[in-house]
């Protein structure tokens, strides 16, 4: 008898453990105190019982009894107090973090580079004058490379921006030389939307100024920035390109990492991939920016990094990253 009754006080102790709700202590109650529990079915045996036997366990019963109502009262007090709420489990509270947008992810990872390296982030405005996105950069009004970039007029002289170049003569007016600069940031190209067109996306500059700047210091930068992004050796070649504001000017492409230079649709079987337009910057933008071409060069790249976000995380459709859908974003949980 005496060993049952420790019994249901050690096994009352384990369940009220497992309780978490009022309910649920509420259920173990009625099994261990309620009419049709033991220790009831103990006492009404009581009256059965010989005289000695009732001297010897009577008291010993009823106390256990009001141990087991106590113990239960005990702890469905505390869980009271503690929860202010009766918890419904009928609903889901499960915590629900955010995520970064991937442009978000690929931007740090570039720039947390580049500062390795030595760069420091600037910004300039979204909405920027005609004079900093084209003139200074050696783009008259009626130059022909103004149509490589559908642009938004505004009013006054005004535009959104069609590329973050338009920083390089602001930075140069604002620090001087030498300078290591880089600036992400959104812009703006009145393009009609498909798979691979957007009129609002995220490109990021890049510009060192110095004395003896080489093309060679370019293409060091590009392979180490490809190897902190992708956590691998990117092979990078050079094609001659036309930028106005860079002389001479390149396409740099990078193996495609997709199938690593083997050939495969993304590269359109090349193996190769167009990432990062640069070059050397220009004397004219120099004198722009209030630096003597005389005493120091520099290069400077424009990488596209939505593109980048595309062939990172291998997404197919320009238009998922403007698009605000929740459920794509919450791919980029950071547990
Ligand atoms: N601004 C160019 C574009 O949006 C990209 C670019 C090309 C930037 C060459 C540069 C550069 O700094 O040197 O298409």
């Amino acid at each position: 008898m005496e060993k049952e009754l420790n019994e249901l006080l050690e096994n009352l102790t384990k369940e009220l453990k497992e309780c978490s709700k009022e309910a649920d202590v509420l259920n173990v109650k009625s099994k261990y105190v309620g009419k049709k529990s033991r220790i009831m079915e103990i006492m009404s045996g009581l009256k059965d019982m010989s005289v000695e036997d009732k001297r010897k366990y009577g008291s010993l019963i009823n106390n256990t009894k009001k141990e087991l109502e106590n113990t239960i009262n005990n702890y469905l007090e505390d869980l009271t107090n503690t929860l202010d709420i009766d918890f419904d489990d009928t609903l889901d509270y499960e915590v629900n973090t955010g995520s970064l947008h991937p442009v978000t992810i690929i931007a740090k990872e570039v720039t947390d580079a580049l500062k390795k390296m030595g760069f420091t982030i600037v910004s300039g405005p979204e909405m920027d004058t005609e004079y900093y996105n084209f003139e200074a950069l050696n783009i008259p009004k009626d130059h022909p490379a103004r149509d490589m970039q559908d642009t938004y007029y505004l009013d006054n002289n005004m535009l959104l921006r069609t590329h973050t170049s338009g920083v390089q003569v602001r930075a140069m007016e604002k620090y001087g030389a030498p300078l290591r600069i880089c600036v992400p940031g959104r812009v703006f190209r009145n393009e009609d939307l498909d798979a691979s067109h957007e009129n609002t996306f995220f490109q990021l500059e890049g510009m060192v100024i110095d004395k003896n700047i080489s093309i060679e210091n370019l293409i060091g930068v590009m392979q180490e920035l490809l190897r902190e992004v992708f956590h691998k050796d990117v092979k990078v070649r050079l094609r001659p390109g036309f930028f106005p504001f860079t002389e001479p000017s390149y396409e740099l492409d990078c193996s495609c990492l997709i199938c690593d230079g083997k050939g495969c649709p993304t590269c359109k079987n090349s193996g190769w991939i167009e990432l990062i337009p640069g070059g050397m910057v220009h004397p004219e933008v120099l004198r722009a920016g209030g630096i003597d071409p005389e005493v120091y060069n520099g290069f400077a790249f424009g990488l596209g990094l939505t593109r980048l976000a595309m062939m990172k995380y291998k997404i197919k459709d320009i238009r998922v990253f403007n698009n605000g859908d929740i459920r794509y974003l919450e791919n980029f949980k950071i547990d």
